[in-house]
């Protein structure tokens, strides 16, 4: 069967799916799109609930629906490129984990979401964790930017620093309140790197409940969120493992 009404309940759905973070909540689903993500989901265990691929590209198989490709390029962050997608269900682990966690306070650039997932897995951290004001890591902007890194790395959601796996380290671009990250004594088994909102920051009530308070050394004033998590990985993971 191939969809070719703009009308089919499928299509609709999948829609909403892409749309609405509300729908994704309610549902407790969310779209990923293109063969790269879909094959880093089967990779990590992630059983799609439903497949379907562009009619005429050659892809599918059992199980799998055919969309007209005019339609599938509707609903597509990649436009008429795209010749397959899937939906999943949705995992939120119970709490943040570690030994290395993230911790995001009013990330809310789905961009940035997802390139900090990406960089996470990338440095071996076990989890990232959403505090308010963060974008849905299971947008399709985020999905996308993760580069599949959205099914490898535990997603949890908290508004308590109690929950995190310690120390939590806040990291501010103000070279007046911090030490710099390279000079703190980070050799134990675990930690959480707080990362703060692109204009505001950090709130004052995380960071001064915070273990430790670091900056990264630049000759500007701040670094980009996602950007700022990636040095700080690099950093901490690094003398993590030494230690
Ligand atoms: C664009 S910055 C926010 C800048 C904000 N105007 C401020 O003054 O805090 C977004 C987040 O990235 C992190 N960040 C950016 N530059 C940093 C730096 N040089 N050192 C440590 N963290 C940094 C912080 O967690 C910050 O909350």
């Amino acid at each position: 069967v191939t969809i070719t009404s703009t009308h089919n309940s499928q299509l609709k759905e999948l829609r909403r799916l892409t749309a609405r973070r509300r729908a994704r909540d309610l549902a407790g689903r969310f779209v990923a799109e293109g063969e790269d993500l879909l094959a880093a989901a089967d990779a990590h265990g992630w059983p799609a609930v439903e497949r379907y691929s562009a009619a005429g590209s050659g892809l599918g198989g059992r199980g799998w629906v055919e969309i007209e490709p005019a339609l599938l390029a509707e609903i597509s962050e990649l436009g008429s490129g795209t010749r397959a997608l899937a939906v999943y269900e949705t995992r939120w682990a119970p709490a943040p984990v570690g030994p290395l966690c993230v911790h995001l306070h009013g990330v809310g650039d789905p961009g940035n979401v997802g390139t900090i997932l990406r960089s996470a897995a990338a440095f071996g951290a076990a989890s990232v964790s959403f505090g308010p004001g963060c974008a849905d890591p299971f947008g399709p902007k985020a999905v996308r930017a993760s580069m599949g890194a959205v099914f490898e790395v535990a997603l949890a959601r908290t508004d308590e620093l109690a929950q995190l796996p310690r120390p939590t380290v806040a990291l501010v671009a103000d070279p007046d309140s911090a030490q710099p990250l390279h000079a703190l004594t980070l050799d134990g088994p675990s930690a959480t790197l707080l990362i703060g909102a692109e204009r505001e920051g950090l709130p004052a009530e995380i960071v001064d409940g915070a273990d430790l308070v670091a900056r990264i050394p630049i000759a500007t004033h701040s670094l980009n969120a996602a950007m700022a998590a990636t040095v700080a990985l690099y950093e901490t993971s690094r003398r993590m493992a030494r230690g």
